[in-house]
């Protein structure tokens, strides 16, 4: 699905044409750099798999001429980071999307804790780091600016089975939320979006077997078209459908819910 006439020409007009989108080699990266790219929008894209994000911007280009600037490293690392950080401080960026991120599954007590740490350093203290800078210099430019955090529906209760991912994405939503009233005064739009199942790269890397999900398209538009609306996008139909049934349930019983539904996405686990 495409972004509206009048929703691109909103975002030009409030936060300019330039944006960057972190983790744009697949999935939701991919669709919101597509999205974008197709609307106007030069880009920087980001992710570790070097040829890929660099076939990505030469074909973004060769589509819609936008020009599309590719910085790969392993933003779990603080040199990339601060590389990146270096590398747009020149560009009028006014349009930032926090996505890459990844999902661990299964008991805590048997995860690898390397692994665990490195979700949180990419997950939080990587979306800290980077929210805080772009936040910075968009306060001294003279037009608006967005940031946009990928959440999660798993943000909203803690979900067994995938304990330190949602305790993750909970941090997300809460450090958006609040930043969003702290950042308006200073004209820089903060949006939490929050997704249930997408059908991406994300699921193998999770070692999640996901049911019904959306696709990375199906999603990208609702996310965008939130943008500078409010503090948080349940982007899609099923999305909607799964947050609301659950918000209305006492947090213990939630809890029991999103356990049972983790314990199917990782059934095949307990059967290796
Ligand atoms: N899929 C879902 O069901 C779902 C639901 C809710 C929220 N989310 C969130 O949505 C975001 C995007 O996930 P996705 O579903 O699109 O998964 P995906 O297809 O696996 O994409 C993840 C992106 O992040 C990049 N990335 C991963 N680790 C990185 C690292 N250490 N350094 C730099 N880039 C890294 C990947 O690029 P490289 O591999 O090239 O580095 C890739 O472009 C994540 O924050 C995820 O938690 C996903």
């Amino acid at each position: 699905m495409e972004l509206r006439a009048n929703t691109i020409k909103r975002l030009k007009k409030d936060y300019g044409n330039w944006a960057l989108v972190t983790g744009a080699t697949s999935g939701i990266g991919k669709a919101l750099a597509t999205q974008l790219s197709k609307a106007g929008f030069n880009l920087v894209i980001t992710g570790r798999r070097e040829p890929l994000l660099h076939s990505i911007s030469t074909d973004l280009f060769d589509r819609y001429g936008t020009e599309t600037i590719p910085i790969s490293g392993d933003l779990s690392e603080q040199k990339s980071v601060e590389n990146l950080l270096k590398e747009t401080a020149h560009l009028p960026i006014g349009i930032v999307i926090l996505n890459a991120g990844f999902g661990t599954s299964g008991k805590l007590i048997d995860a690898d804790i390397k692994d665990e740490l490195n979700m949180l350093d990419l997950n939080c203290k990587t979306l800290l780091l980077m929210s805080h800078h772009y936040a910075n210099k968009m306060r001294n430019d003279s037009r608006k600016g967005s940031i946009v955090l990928l959440s999660s529906m798993v943000a909203f209760q803690a979900v067994p089975n995938a304990a330190n991912y949602a305790a993750s994405k909970a941090y997300v939503q809460s450090l958006g939320e609040a930043l969003h009233r702290e950042l308006k005064p200073e004209k820089i739009d903060v949006l939490c979006a929050s997704p249930g199942p997408v059908a991406s790269g994300f699921s193998e890397r999770a070692n999640m077997k996901m049911g019904k999900s959306l696709t990375p398209d199906e999603i990208a538009r609702p996310i965008l078209k939130a943008i500078g609306k409010r503090n948080t996008v349940l982007p899609g139909r099923l999305t909607k459908f799964l947050v609301y049934n659950l918000r209305i349930m006492p947090r213990s019983l939630k809890i029991r819910i999103m356990e049972k539904v983790m314990s199917g996405f990782t059934k095949h686990q307990r059967q290796a």
